[in-house]
């Protein structure tokens, strides 16, 4: 069987050993050096000025959409577009916080909201929360193009795509902020963790104070003074006081660690990935049967699981078929968000996305990790025959 996660880690039994040797000597466990060396390196890889490092991918949405409503960016009933095929907690936060989610359909062959299916909600929207699905693109320069004219906040959700690259540019990097999962399985796994990225001084400031109580210990020494001088507050009271709406969001020195780890393989993960996908990508554009992704805009396509989207139904079940008992299969991502019993419980509002219903019908995913081996390989691309 050809599970969806081969594996915790890349180099999984070296990887363990050091985080023992760690565990044992380390003095300080909880987030300190290790976090903050490892947001100074990914800021680096990734090309963007800050990070804040959190415990999933879910907690950076969560911390990103509380940051922007503490900075007065984003304001309770705002509405805010969601991509409606996306993942459960990338929606939720909007609503948790009293947002209103738009669902904008994605485009069959991106499986991504394009500028076409954007372009009917450009007068309503005060954000965009947009998904990377799965290490693929629409026109992601229009989109940004649109958002900046139109002074609609632009946000992507890069759970999914970290590594990949559209005209020399990195997704994650085109908003005004971005978040990443660290979950096992995807691109490189902490276990658990997430990332929230932005070149904005004073998001990354709100981001600080968010993710920990809303206490300032975490900001910069200079805005860590201004902030007490602002609200006149003396250093004998400042440790204990809150400023904002927070959380606990906070990452482990284990989670710093494993990045840290982690990290150096990047660009040989991503590599790997991005020949295993051009194998699939091939294996699927010559079977009429699928529909096939177009990719011919994007630089690098770095997905952790391959996505198959039949003509029809019929086709949906036979390969179905053909791959339960071999290979661990799942509907691609979730399917259609607004499918969901949580949303018709909190969202009073129908959105009409046939592409993503249609996806959600017709498709499914498998794993593409850096550690299959070549007879899996080639299974893989046996079972994408007619
Ligand atoms: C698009 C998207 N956003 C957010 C998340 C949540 O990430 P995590 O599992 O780290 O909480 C996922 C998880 O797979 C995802 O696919």
């Amino acid at each position: 069987m050809i599970k969806l996660i081969k594996s915790t880690f890349y180099h999984e039994a070296e990887t363990k050993e050091k985080l023992i040797d760690f565990i044992r000597s380390a003095e300080i466990l909880s987030m300190s050096d290790e976090c903050k060396k490892f947001e100074t390196a990914f800021t680096r890889k990734q090309g963007r000025k800050f990070a804040v490092l959190v415990n999933s991918g879910s907690s950076a949405n969560l911390l990103l959409v509380q940051a922007l409503l503490n900075l007065g960016k984003l304001k309770k009933g705002d509405k805010v577009g969601i991509s409606a095929l996306t993942w459960a907690t990338n929606v939720m936060p909007l609503i948790q916080l009293g947002l209103e989610p738009v669902a904008i359909d994605c485009e069959l062959n991106t499986l991504n909201v394009s500028s076409r299916t954007l372009e009917p909600y450009l007068s309503s929207i005060k954000a965009l929360f947009l998904t990377n699905v799965l290490g693929f693109s629409s026109d992601i320069d229009n989109i940004q193009r649109l958002c900046s004219d139109k002074n609609i906040i632009f946000l992507e959700d890069n759970c999914e795509s970290l590594g990949s690259r559209v005209g020399g540019h990195n997704l994650g990097n085109f908003g005004l902020a971005s978040t990443f999962s660290f979950f096992v399985g995807h691109h490189l796994s902490l276990i658990e963790g997430g990332l929230v990225c932005t070149d904005d001084e004073d998001l990354y400031n709100a981001l600080l104070l968010a993710r920990a109580h809303s206490w300032d210990r975490n900001l910069p020494m200079n805005t860590q003074r201004a902030i007490r001088q602002e609200n006149n507050i003396d250093d004998f009271f400042a440790r204990y006081t809150f400023y904002d709406l927070g959380y606990n969001l906070r990452p482990t020195e284990i989670t710093g660690f494993l990045g840290n780890t982690q990290l150096p393989y990047w660009d040989e993960i991503v590599k790997i990935r991005v020949s295993n996908f051009t194998t699939f990508h091939n294996a699927i554009s010559v079977n009429d049967d699928f529909i096939p992704l177009a990719v011919s805009h994007m630089e690098l396509v770095s997905n952790f699981a391959m996505p198959v989207l039949c003509r029809d139904n019929d086709k949906f079940i036979k390969y179905r078929k053909k791959f339960e008992g071999q290979v661990e299969i799942r509907p691609i991502i979730a399917g259609d968000i607004t499918k969901h019993p949580f949303w018709s419980k909190y969202v009073s509002k129908s959105y009409v996305c046939p592409n993503a219903s249609f996806i959600h019908n017709n498709g499914f995913y498998f794993a593409n990790n850096p550690e299959l081996v070549k007879e899996e390989v080639d299974l893989l691309c046996s079972l994408l025959k007619p």
